[in-house]
């Protein structure tokens, strides 16, 4: 399973870049808004640091201007995968971009049929939003299992299942359990996978017997 994490902010991308877990990054212009910087600087930024596939989503909303923007941010560097929105325009773009070998991120996915239609347009990831249709009491992690089991039933499909808009932890074990290839995560979700009580206390108990030997490793 691949750890993309869904933030703009540089210093966090770089901080859990370090842990040498992180796989690529996720963006969109809610986030690059919070940064308050120029789009295409960060976006540059964020592909020097991270060597996976970075995202980086298009404003417009017709197919001729998507596909200029698509072109200008895949220009940015290699490991950029254009998003696009799931709209007719939006897979119109997926199409040609993905293609010309470039990497596309099809987002805003709600339904199966949808994934269906993205993978058909050669989309290299789908991003369902799991978070977004929990919070309307629908499980969006049903829609993970149905579009996993789908694409698992044609070989010509090769879409990646990103599972975006994820809200906990346990998004991310039930994402693991059905087999879905990526999951996107802010990043204090991401941290907080580190952690358990019984760890601490384990190494505090470890450590404090270990001061009572006497003893160094190096
Ligand atoms: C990722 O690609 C999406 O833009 C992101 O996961 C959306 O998350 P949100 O529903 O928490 O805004």
């Amino acid at each position: 399973m691949k750890f993309f994490v869904d933030t703009a902010n540089i210093d966090e991308i770089r901080e859990l870049a370090d842990t040498g877990l992180l796989d690529g990054v996720t963006t969109n212009p809610s986030l690059i808004a919070k940064t308050g910087r120029n789009f295409l600087e960060v976006v540059a930024e964020i592909c020097e640091v991270v060597k996976g596939p970075v995202s980086a989503e298009v404003a417009a909303t017709d197919f001729e201007t998507m596909l200029a923007e698509g072109r200008k941010l895949a220009g940015i560097a290699e490991n950029i995968a254009v998003k696009v929105p799931l709209t007719r325009d939006g897979l119109k773009t997926c199409k040609v971009l993905s293609e010309s070998g470039t990497m596309v991120n099809v987002t805003l996915c709600f339904s199966a049929n949808q994934a269906i239609l993205a993978a058909k347009a050669g989309a290299t990831f789908i991003s369902p939003f799991v978070g977004r249709l929990d919070d309307l009491a629908t499980d969006g992690m049903h829609l993970i299992d149905d579009i996993c089991q789908i694409y698992d039933n044609y070989v010509d499909f090769e879409t990646e299942v990103l599972v975006a808009s994820i809200r906990s932890p346990m998004h991310i074990v039930n994402a693991a359990k059905i087999g879905a290839h990526v999951v996107t995560v802010p990043p204090a979700v991401l941290w907080s996978l580190f952690n358990h009580p019984l760890t601490d206390k384990g190494l505090a108990a470890f450590l404090s017997d270990w001061e009572k030997t006497g003893q160094s490793i190096l």
